[in-house]
């Protein structure tokens, strides 16, 4: 500590005399590498490592407060969204850690590259043998038990004293390489005729079929979505794909032939590929996910112009690709005014300080008038997929509180889902905008669920939709998917619609949604409040009416949230 303080005053001094640098705080550490990796030996020296450093950010509490006034519905400055700059300038590391930063590199001959345009994230290339001294560390090879794959981690790494408080994390060091869960969970093929169904426009009652099979007409009708064509041009609606996800263009064809025959057939969506994705459209290489997220996107918001984000396998933020396409959507000047992801993972699973670091991302995205949706996960209250637990295990990334969580329902009238992953954050803590509604829920709950969850943790999923039987087209034929894969896409294809009807008459997008649904929920949304999302032994929570942590506040009423929104 005393060395630490010494440092803070005198970094030059500290600089010319290298012992001084022998003070060294540890960043990040885990006892063991997970299961799946055994340690083989010290890593070659010469091997070159690229690595990222997380720089402390300029005013974080500064850019959360005026997010907080710019998306609560009562505030004069209501959607008054920023611009790139202005969330850059909150963001961009104040100068002392600048300087901090770039003295330790450049004593020690390394140079760095800013990775994002407010310089928070900047990538180095060094060799391991540089990197244990830098780091004071020893980077070891692992290799992966099934996939024989190697990979060079460590299970501690340091940074000088004088760096602490200027440096959130250096990666990749102790976060090891995992998979991403797709969600989907069943796919049940059901014949059909690639040829045009009855199918009706726009609102109207619910057919009987739809307790059994979810098509595009059904969420017409359940949540009076229009059927009508969108006209805004720069109105868009995002949607991500990962682990060699494809979203198939022939299958949208099918799809959109048999379910949305009021469309044109070949409507299309455009492309944009990072960190070496791609989209190829072999029939057989169409994706379940993909195909399901582009078709309840495309074939739900009727002509919005919609754009699928292939991320590819070189991402290497230790987040799947989720920080890299944060921040490749960050660098954009008109980024997509919705981004809909139905990929995650236990939280418990990753690198907490990349985790803020990705939420930090979120924040900015929010600030700057992006509603940013992910599916809560398929486990119920054991998270992201089904499995034994002793405690309930909450999901990444839905744990922060600048995306909107979506849960699942089942059935007409709707349900909660069993599936319906929900529950409560264990590293980021309860947003303002739940104070109110969170206490509620908790204290009709009482005891039960007692020590299986972390009652002061921001609470998930915000809202829900459609999550069982849903058709969709895959590789030529039709099928029932489930999961809350479908929840995301159906209701930010509703959110997309809304912002077209918005941006038609001049104004600003949703954006950051939470604060406003949180205040209007109660008539804007359906209240799901029967049905629960058992695991780890337990019933689970169980729907109640307001918010539960299973549906969240509810499912979209198109018709009362363009009342709301006045448009
Ligand atoms: C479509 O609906 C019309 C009128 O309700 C009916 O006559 C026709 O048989 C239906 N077509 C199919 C393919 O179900
Ligand atoms: C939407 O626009 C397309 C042309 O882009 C047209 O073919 C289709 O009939 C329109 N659909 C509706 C429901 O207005
Ligand atoms: C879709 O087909 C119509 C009619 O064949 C054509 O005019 C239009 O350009 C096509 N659109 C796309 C995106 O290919
Ligand atoms: C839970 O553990 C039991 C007994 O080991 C096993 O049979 C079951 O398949 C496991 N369930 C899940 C969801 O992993
Ligand atoms: C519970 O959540 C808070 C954040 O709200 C966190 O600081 C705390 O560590 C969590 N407790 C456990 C046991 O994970």
């Amino acid at each position: 500590m005393r060395t630490a303080f010494f440092f803070a005053l005198s970094l030059r001094f500290a600089l010319a005399n290298p012992l001084a640098w022998h003070g060294m705080h540890v960043l990040e550490r885990r006892d063991t590498a997970p299961s799946s990796f055994v340690k083989i030996g010290p890593a070659p020296p010469d091997q070159v490592l690229t690595l990222r450093l997380g720089l402390v950010q300029g005013d974080m509490g500064g850019l959360e407060e005026r997010l907080a006034t710019i998306s609560s519905p009562s505030s004069p400055e209501f959607r008054q969204w920023l611009s790139k700059e202005e969330v850059e300038a909150f963001v961009a590391p104040k100068p002392d850690t600048v300087d901090a930063i770039t003295s330790f590199l450049s004593t020690n001959g390394i140079t760095s590259t800013p990775t994002t345009p407010a310089r928070d994230l900047i990538s180095i290339t060094v060799t391991v043998e540089q990197a244990n001294g830098l780091f004071g560390t020893q980077f070891d090879t692992f290799r992966h038990t099934e996939t024989g794959g190697e990979t060079v981690r460590t299970l501690e790494y340091s940074v000088p004293a004088a760096l602490k408080g200027h440096i959130e994390f250096v990666h990749p060091t102790t976060t090891f390489p995992q998979t991403l869960a797709r969600l989907p969970i069943a796919t049940i093929p059901i014949p059909r005729d690639i040829a045009p169904s009855n199918t009706t426009t726009g609102p109207h009652a619910v057919p009987s079929s739809c307790a059994s099979v979810v098509t595009p007409d059904c969420l017409e009708a359940l949540y009076n979505l229009p059927a009508t064509n969108a006209t805004e041009t720069s109105n868009t609606l995002g949607v991500s794909g990962y682990i060699g996800e494809y979203a198939n263009q022939a299958d949208l064809t099918a799809f959109l032939g048999s379910l949305r025959p009021d469309l044109p057939p070949n409507t299309t969506f455009a492309l944009e590929t990072l960190d070496g994705g791609s989209n190829p459209q072999g029939i057989n290489q169409a994706g379940i996910e993909a195909n399901l997220d582009i078709q309840y996107t495309v074939g739900v918001a009727s002509g919005v112009p919609t754009i699928f984000y292939g991320v590819g396998s070189d991402n290497q933020d230790g987040l799947f690709g989720f920080l890299d396409l944060a921040n490749h959507l960050l660098a954009q000047e008109n980024p997509p005014h919705v981004l809909t992801t139905s990929y995650g993972a236990n939280e418990a699973d990753v690198s907490v300080p990349l985790y803020q670091n990705l939420c930090a991302a979120y924040m900015q995205l929010a600030a700057r008038g992006i509603s940013v949706l992910y599916a809560s996960g398929d486990g119920g209250v054991a998270g992201s997929q089904s499995t034994n637990c002793t405690t309930f295990l909450p999901t990444f990334p839905s744990g922060c509180p600048y995306v909107t969580s979506v849960g699942a329902t089942t059935g007409v009238p709707e349900v909660a889902a069993e599936l319906s992953a929900g529950g409560f954050s264990n590293v980021f803590v309860r947003p303002f905008y739940q104070n109110i509604v969170v206490p509620e829920y908790l204290s009709a709950l009482g005891d039960t669920n007692a020590g299986l969850y972390n009652q002061s943790g921001r609470a998930y999923p915000d809202i829900a939709a459609v999550g069982e039987n849903v058709e969709i087209a895959w590789q030529g034929q039709f099928g029932l998917v489930g999961g809350t894969s479908c929840s995301s896409p159906i209701f930010a294809s509703a959110i997309a619609l809304l912002n077209d009807l918005l941006i038609a008459k001049g104004q600003k997008p949703l954006g950051f949604l939470n604060p406003f649904l949180y205040e209007t929920g109660k008539i804007t949304l359906n209240d799901i409040s029967s049905g629960s999302n058992p695991g780890c032994g337990t019933n689970g929570f169980p729907a109640r009416v307001g918010w539960d942590p299973v549906t969240g506040l509810g499912t979209p009423n198109f018709a009362a949230l363009r009342a709301a929104i006045g448009v």
